[in-house]
C-alpha cells in the first residue's frame, strides 16, 4: 500500500506535538504556566487545532485512522491540562496562594481527662488520704463473681434489677464492679482496705439517666471488730471532702444480697443546703450511694472467716456524682464523645 508523504508527516508531526504537550503541562508549576500550556497546545489556534486543519489534505484512506490519532491527542492532552489544575489547586503553592498571614492562629490542640477520669480521680484520692488502695477488674466477668459468690441465688429476684449482656451463659459484662470484693479477698489477707473504679454495664433502656455502661467506685473495708460506726464515719467523711463540711448524711435501710445489713445513703443537697430544691427534687436529699456490712457468705465464697471478720462495703455512681457536681443534666453525654462537651472540663 502506498503512504502518501503527508501522512508520514503528519503521524510525526502528531507524536511530536504529544511529547511537547504532555511536558510542558506536567512542567507547568503556576497558573501563568497552566493557561499559557492551553494557549499552546488546545486553544482554539493552538497546535493540535492546527494538525485537524490539515487532515483534509491527507489521502483519503488513510484520513479515518488520522482522525482518530489526532482525537486521541487532544483527549490526552486536555486530560494532563485537568491533572495539572487539579494539582496546582491542592499542592503547596494553591496552599501558597491562600494563605493570610494576618488571620489570628488557631489555638493548639489540648487532650485532656475526660470528666469522668477527673471525678473518679478525686474521689480516688479521698480514699488514698484514709489508707485505701486502688484495685482494678475485669468488665468481662464470670457470672460466678458477678452474681453466685456475692449471694446472689440463681433465679433471685434481685438479678432481675442487673440485666446485662452475656458472652456466654457463664461470662457475662459486669453490672457492678462489686465482684473485685471476691477476687481481691482471694488474692490477700485481711484486713484490706481497697477502692475499685470500673466500667460497668447494664441491659437497661436509654433516657437521661440510664446509659447501657456507666461507672462505679467500690469499697471495701474488712479487717477483725469492724462496725456500722466504721462505714458510717467513713461514707461521711467521703462526702464532706466532696460536697463540702457541712453536708449531712442519713443512712435508710435497704436490700443487697451481698451486706447485711444494708443501707441507701442520701446526703443533705449541695445545693439547698436541705430546703429543698430543683437539684434534689424538692426533697432536700440526694441519694449517692449503696453500702452494708459484708454478707457472711461473701467471706465464705471469698475464703474469709465470716466468725472471725467483718467489714463494710459500698458502692458509688460515679456519673452522677459528676453529673450533680457539674450540673451535667444528660448522661449520654459522657459517651457521645463531643469535644465542644469533654473540652469544659
Ligand atoms: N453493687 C451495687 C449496685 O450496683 C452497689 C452497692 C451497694 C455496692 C451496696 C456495695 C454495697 O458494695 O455494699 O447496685
Amino acid at each position: 500500500m502506498r503512504r502518501s508523504v503527508g501522512e508520514a508527516s503528519l503521524r510525526r508531526q502528531i507524536d511530536a506535538v504529544r511529547a511537547s504537550g504532555l511536558r510542558d503541562l506536567e512542567a507547568a508549576r503556576d497558573v501563568a504556566a497552566l493557561e499559557a500550556a492551553w494557549v499552546l497546545y488546545l486553544a482554539r489556534k493552538g497546535q493540535v487545532a492546527r494538525l485537524f486543519e490539515q487532515l483534509p489534505g491527507a489521502a483519503a484512506a488513510e484520513r479515518p485512522a488520522l482522525g482518530k490519532l489526532l482525537n486521541e491527542l487532544k483527549v490526552q492532552l486536555q486530560s494532563a491540562h485537568a491533572d495539572a489544575e487539579a494539582r496546582l489547586r491542592s499542592g503547596p503553592a494553591a496552599a501558597g496562594a491562600r494563605l493570610d498571614p494576618t488571620l489570628p492562629a488557631r489555638p493548639r490542640w489540648r487532650a485532656r481527662p475526660h470528666v469522668i477520669s477527673l471525678v473518679l480521680d478525686e474521689m480516688k484520692s479521698i480514699f488514698k488520704g484514709l489508707g485505701f488502695s486502688v484495685a482494678l477488674g475485669p468488665e468481662v466477668e464470670l457470672e460466678h463473681y458477678n452474681f453466685e459468690a456475692l449471694n446472689f441465688p440463681p433465679n433471685h429476684p434481685a438479678r432481675d434489677l442487673q440485666d446485662t449482656f452475656y458472652v456466654t451463659d457463664q461470662v457475662l459484662l459486669r453490672t457492678q464492679t462489686s465482684p473485685m470484693q471476691v477476687r481481691v479477698m482471694e488474692s490477700q489477707r485481711p484486713p484490706v482496705r481497697v477502692v475499685v473504679p470500673g466500667r460497668v454495664y447494664r441491659n437497661e433502656q436509654l433516657d437521661a439517666s440510664h446509659a447501657a455502661e456507666f461507672h462505679q467506685l467500690e469499697g471495701l473495708y474488712v479487717d477483725r471488730e469492724v462496725s456500722m460506726v466504721d462505714l458510717k464515719a467513713t461514707v461521711t467523711y467521703f462526702v464532706r471532702q466532696l460536697f463540702g463540711e457541712r453536708t449531712v448524711t442519713r443512712f435508710k435501710p435497704h436490700f443487697f444480697p451481698f451486706t447485711e445489713p444494708s443501707v441507701d445513703v442520701d446526703m443533705s443537697c449541695f445545693a439547698c443546703q436541705g430546703a429543698g430544691c430543683g437539684i434534689c427534687g424538692r426533697s432536700g436529699w440526694i441519694e449517692i450511694m449503696g453500702a452494708g456490712m459484708v454478707h457472711p457468705n461473701v467471706f465464705a465464697a471469698s475464703g474469709y472467716d465470716p466468725e472471725a471478720y467483718t467489714g463494710f462495703a459500698f458502692g458509688i455512681g460515679v456519673d452522677r456524682v459528676a453529673m450533680l457536681r457539674h450540673g451535667i443534666h444528660d448522661i449520654r453525654l459522657f459517651l457521645e464523645n463531643d469535644v465542644r462537651f469533654l473540652s469544659q472540663f
